[in-house]
């Protein structure tokens, strides 16, 4: 059975795209629907060009608004994909361990609130770190805090600055996120990922 997938995003959509790209149309999951707090968004002109319904929460903190969106259409796994609000408690309840994050950094470290964008590879060189990555982990109800599925490393680099690690990261997302989501949907449920990560072509 395909798994069907809500992507959440608040941005720019390039997450997104690499799920669109990966889970074509014999794929085990699909993207069901898009969801964004930002009517503006980018990532959800993306959406319509694939032909995936968008919905726009008027007010993100209403769980009841994101669970009647999720029922319309029967979503099986939500995926935050640069989504940057807190996800409302009575959905983590319902999609309880259903429920991906991405985050541009190896967490435990450089995650929670305000740790986002360009922010999080400020810090990650500030730090002296000889590594970032990637990570994929469950959502519950504090900001980078759930279940670490998988991660991906990758070099920092000597004279990099945010922005050259952020792109550097951001390749190790864009195949970390649909690995994630192709072994959640082999599996029937989100996995911890093998390390170090398997990737599909
Ligand atoms: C990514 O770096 C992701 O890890 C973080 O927000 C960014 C979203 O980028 N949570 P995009 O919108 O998928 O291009």
């Amino acid at each position: 059975m395909t798994m069907r997938v809500a992507v959440a995003v608040s941005g720019r959509g390039s997450n997104l795209q690499a799920l669109l790209q990966s889970l074509g149309p014999s794929a085990p999951a699909r993207v069901v629907l898009v969801l964004s707090d930002r009517a503006g968004a980018p990532a959800l002109e993306l959406a319509r060009r694939h032909e995936v319904p968008v919905e726009v929460l008027l007010d993100a903190a209403d769980g009841s608004r994101w669970l009647a969106a999720l029922e319309r259409h029967r979503v099986d796994l939500i995926v935050l994909a640069g989504y940057l609000k807190l996800v409302p408690a009575a959905v983590v309840t319902r999609y309880r361990d259903r429920i991906l994050n991405i985050h541009p950094a190896l967490l435990p470290s450089f995650g929670g609130k305000g740790m986002y964008g360009q922010r999080v590879h400020q810090a990650v060189l500030a730090s002296g770190a000889r590594e970032s990555g990637a990570t994929v982990h469950l959502v519950d109800e504090v900001y980078d805090r759930g279940t670490i599925l998988g991660q991906t490393r990758v070099p920092v680099l000597l004279g990099d600055t945010p922005e050259r690690l952020a792109a550097r990261v951001l390749e190790a997302e864009h195949r970390l996120l649909p690995a994630a989501v192709l072994a959640a949907a082999a599996a029937g449920k989100p996995v911890t990922l093998p390390q170090p990560v398997e990737f599909f072509s």
